[in-house]
């Protein structure tokens, strides 16, 4: 092993105490006091590395080790380390760490190499603080307007900018990358799901990831008194918003093919108990490998919302907040990951991807690949996701070999 598994687990470690929920998980919402402690780590350990750290306006972190060719494109391994509400030390952060593991891995074995090679770490690619998702990748490649940036806003309607500023990040830097400055992209990430560890394989080579459609749902109805107001007269949009949400499971199962629906968020308003909501805002997020039945059930669930608008005092509207249609990673990286692990004896599969990563973004500009490691009893999103530092070792072997491939 090339790897230095300990370094590893010192920076999960590290990681993992910026959280706004010390104890119930990981909170680390885009440009918290937690990002920036996080942020400040990661460049310090990039600086540490041997690599020339930079910031674009949406605070994307960039460790660049120059290539002895001039002007040369460069290959970009790393993730994301913002984290949803109460997740784990894993998601999105095990790719940086071993992002900064590999830059290690050239330090000490003083590789010069030909291309450039960078460690990148992205932001807000959960959406958990201004919704969507992918917002760091999608921002870098010029698929985020600057004014849709500047209009962004949390649920307490701060705006990004403004969060931005409260940590010191400047957003009227540089934000677009041109896709000619980038020979390919490589993640490594957490399976988030069971088949790994149920195989007893260590390593997935993702062959596809699933489309996403993301939507955000406002039903609007009339507020009253809880005691007063007799059932007839009510305009309740929390009732309203439930038999919605209540439904999706059957529009999935309908749609068939693997589709998932979920509702992870809601807002009630005014949120009293004894208060009749007025108004409910909620996500919606829509998934399959097949851009026909993302279609399909979109479909439906318009067509479901429609049904209710104008009923019993109530109006509904809905505001699509991300499309991202399934996508298929790069022939030639996959095959290159592949024979990179059989080479070093560490076992593999090929896997589809279920859940949304930058990777997906960046596909549509550059060559891509993206490696699994196993998830402890196949969790994510929650407090207790756990993988084994060993497994992170071997995947950052597997990156390791393959990037001096693509850079030496
Ligand atoms: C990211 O974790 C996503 O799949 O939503
Ligand atoms: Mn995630
Ligand atoms: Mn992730």
């Amino acid at each position: 092993m090339t790897a230095n598994k300990e370094r590893i687990e010192q920076h999960i470690d590290a990681l993992k105490q910026f959280t706004a929920t010390p104890g119930q998980g990981v909170t680390r919402l885009t440009y918290s006091k937690e990002d920036l402690q996080a942020r400040n780590y990661i460049k310090e350990k990039m600086t540490e590395y041997g690599l020339a750290v930079s910031e674009d306006g949406f605070g994307n972190i960039f460790g660049k080790l120059e290539g002895t060719l001039s002007d040369a494109p460069s290959v970009i391994v790393g993730s994301h380390f913002d984290s949803v509400p109460n997740g784990g030390a894993y998601d999105g952060t095990a790719g940086v760490v071993v992002g900064l593991e590999v830059a290690a891995l050239f330090q000490e074995l003083q590789l010069k190499p030909t291309y450039p090679l960078e460690v990148i770490a992205m932001v807000e690619e959960e959406g958990s603080r201004f919704g969507g998702g992918l917002m760091g990748s999608r921002g870098m490649m010029g698929l985020l307007s600057e004014e849709d940036f500047y209009d962004l806003a949390d649920k307490d309607g701060i705006l990004a900018t403004d969060a931005m500023s409260e940590i010191g990040l400047d957003y009227s830097k540089e934000k677009v990358r041109s896709p000619e400055t980038i020979k390919a992209f490589l993640e490594l990430h957490i399976e988030q799901g069971p088949i790994l560890e149920e195989k007893g394989i260590r390593i997935g080579v993702v062959e596809a990831i699933v489309g996403l459609n993301h939507l955000e749902v406002t039903v609007q109805g009339r507020a009253g008194h809880a005691g007063t107001t007799p059932m007839d007269y009510r305009s309740d949009a929390l009732v309203t918003a439930a038999k919605l949400i209540a439904t999706f499971p059957q529009i999935a199962k309908e749609t068939g093919h693997g589709t998932v629906i979920t509702t992870g968020r809601l807002h009630v308003f005014p949120n009293g108990a004894n208060v009749i909501p007025d108004k409910v805002v909620f996500s919606v997020d829509i998934r399959s490998g097949k851009e026909k039945q993302i279609s399909q059930a979109r479909q439906q669930v318009d067509e479901l919302l429609s049904a209710h608008n104008g009923v019993g005092g109530i109006t509904i509207s809905a505001e699509e907040q991300l499309f991202i249609e399934p996508k298929e990673l790069d022939t030639e990286l996959r095959r290159l990951l592949k024979e990179v692990s059989d080479e070093l004896s560490i076992p593999y599969c090929s896997m589809s991807s279920g859940a949304g990563h930058d990777a997906m973004v960046l596909s549509d500009f550059t060559a891509c690949g993206m490696l699994f490691i196993p998830s402890k009893d196949g969790l994510s999103h929650c407090p207790e996701e756990w993988s084994d530092a060993g497994d992170l070792a071997d995947g950052t072997d597997v990156l390791f070999e393959t990037i001096k491939r693509l850079v030496m």
